[in-house]
């Protein structure tokens, strides 16, 4: 038990990190959500909790010093990035940073090597890039923790915040309605969909079908849904989406590593499926906007101002009047992110 110089708060870490489910973590990688159990997954949220308070009330958690952790990022990142590195920082951890241009990965090195090499040097190593088969393969060979920053089907890390997001909103993840609109196939539907399901939040996904997410996904997913008393549901109509929904979460319409070609499909498909006041107004009083950010809901970015005044509009996946709603708490889960990655790195590393 850990307190603080007035006595406030205690910290119960120490009981969070010598229960069954802390012992099962050590030493694991954070791929997916579906190698996760929900207990798991609920147990990492509530140490995300806890580090919060320790680090709102200046109480110190250097759990991990003298580890080291590198950090890959073949694609860009703000929040990833600098979540990984404070909570590193935070747990007395040292920090490096490689970007797909400063090492050698993927160009003179294979992915196999670039694991046994950094597993040498490192404690966990933290992946952002393509396929989920390369952070898969990174960490087959890897005998540090290895964590996935995004590929193109998961963003597992992400859900977490989401969810320690969501619990501080409304108490509880069970039983509420998530409704995710847009691009549903990719990291972010997939993700949520998969982590919906392990924690009993029901999830629609609304979205053209062509946008629904795959259909073995699909199949996973109902499966875990059902054994957590939760239901999966897609469809192409807003409204009966929309109704009773707890939060509306939404994603760019074009993600990272895709051509920039595809935005005038995806405008044309996606436009009925962007987030307004009117689809807000559908969703209960209490309703909340999510998105995981960067988002494109005003014209004050590169890519959002040529994206707006090329196809005549104002913002792309929400409006700016959401976006800057009371509804909206985009930047309690950003920083949530960096909560949430601070426990799997210290479950995962903790000995
Ligand atoms: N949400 C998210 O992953 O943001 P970054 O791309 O800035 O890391
Ligand atoms: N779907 C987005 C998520 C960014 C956090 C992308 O992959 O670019």
């Amino acid at each position: 038990m850990i307190k603080n110089q007035d006595n406030l708060q205690l910290i119960d870490i120490e009981r969070l990190m010598k229960s069954d489910i802390a012992k099962n973590l050590k030493g694991k990688d954070f791929l997916k959500l579906l190698d996760f159990s929900t207990e798991e997954i609920l147990h990492l949220i509530d140490l995300a909790q806890e580090l919060k308070v320790s680090k709102k009330q200046g109480v110190p958690h250097k759990f991990l010093v003298g580890k080291n952790i590198a950090l890959i990022f073949e694609k860009t990142s703000t929040r990833t990035r600098c979540a990984f590195e404070v909570a590193g920082y935070d747990l007395g951890m040292n920090v490096t940073y490689l970007d797909s241009q400063g090492s050698q990965i993927g160009k003179k090195e294979s992915i196999a090597d670039t694991a046994q090499v950094l597993a040498g040097m490192f404690d966990g190593i933290e992946y952002r890039g393509y396929g989920q088969e390369i952070v898969e393969e990174l960490a087959h060979y890897s005998k540090v923790p290895v964590w996935n920053g995004l590929t193109d089907e998961f963003h597992p890390t992400q859900i977490l915040a989401d969810f320690l997001t969501i619990k501080e909103k409304f108490g509880k993840l069970k039983g509420l309605k998530l409704v995710y609109m847009g691009d549903s196939r990719f990291n972010m539907g997939n993700s949520l969909m998969v982590g919906c399901a392990k924690v009993g939040i029901n999830f629609v996904a609304c979205c053209p079908k062509k946008y629904f997410p795959n259909k073995d996904l699909i199949e996973t997913c109902q499966k875990i849904a059902e054994q957590n008393g939760c239901t999966l549901e897609f469809t192409e109509n807003v409204q009966e989406a929309a109704t009773g929904a707890n939060i509306i979460y939404t994603d760019v319409w074009v993600s990272m590593g895709e051509p920039f070609e595809v935005w005038q499909t995806r405008i044309n498909e996606l436009k009925p499926y962007k987030v307004t006041s009117a689809v807000m107004n559908m969703a209960s009083d209490n309703a909340i906007f999510m998105h995981c950010l960067p988002a494109y809901h005003d014209k004050k970015t590169k890519i959002g101002k040529e994206i707006c005044e090329k196809f005549d509009m104002d913002s792309i996946e929400v409006s700016d009047e959401v976006f800057t709603s009371d509804k909206s708490v985009v930047f309690e889960e950003a920083e949530n992110r960096m909560h949430t990655i601070k426990a799997v790195m210290l479950a995962t590393l903790v000995k």
